[in-house]
């Protein structure tokens, strides 16, 4: 409940100027790091799912931090995880999708046979920003064959509107910061 979620927040860093200037960093992993954080984190992810687990197929974690909650998430579910990588680690064949970031941008990519025509698949991340990069895992779902059935986040950055950019698509936040 409320008092699970301040404690979760209270795990968090914050770091002004990284990784640029002008830049206040949220840093999860502390959450992670402490048992209690992250048996909580990972029972909340499940409580708050974004559409019902029977309307989606599979996860898919972004790399680097959404693949320290969609496998936990996928597994607890019966389903599958989806690696979606930054660009030049995954072996041929892949799509690839570059976007911009609130510090630069990147490229993500997915193995291009790594779902069946119409899987419904949940996209999981530790925290939007801008949005750029769950736009991005969108587009190479749909490029893929897949439908995005939802987007799963700990934690939202609320002053950067990311979650305009994923309107349509079901979401849920455990968290909002400024
Ligand atoms: C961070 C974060 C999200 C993304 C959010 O990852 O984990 O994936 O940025 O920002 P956005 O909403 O503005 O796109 P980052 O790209 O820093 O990669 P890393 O986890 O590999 O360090
Ligand atoms: N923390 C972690 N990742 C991020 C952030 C942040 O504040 N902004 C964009 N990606």
């Amino acid at each position: 409940g409320e008092q699970d979620a301040q404690y979760v927040v209270s795990l968090f860093r914050s770091v002004a100027d990284f990784p640029k200037e002008g830049i206040l960093f949220r840093d999860f992993l502390p959450a992670l790091a402490d048992p209690q954080g992250l048996s909580i984190i990972n029972q909340a992810m499940l409580a708050a799912l974004p559409v019902e687990a029977d309307k989606f197929d599979a996860v898919a974690g972004l790399e680097a931090r959404g693949f320290l909650l969609g496998p936990h998430i996928a597994s607890s579910l019966g389903k599958g995880f989806i690696a979606l990588r930054k660009s030049g680690k995954l072996p041929p064949t892949t799509l690839s999708q570059e976007y911009s970031l609130e510090y630069g941008t990147s490229t993500i990519e997915m193995e291009e046979n790594a779902l069946s025509h119409g899987d419904r698949v949940l996209i999981v991340d530790d925290l939007i920003a801008t949005g750029g990069s769950a736009d991005a895992a969108a587009q190479l779902i749909q490029r893929a064959g897949g439908k995005v059935a939802g987007f799963s986040f700990v934690m939202e950055l609320e002053g950067l509107h990311g979650r305009e950019l994923l309107s349509e698509y079901p979401t849920s936040t455990l968290v909002s910061m400024p």
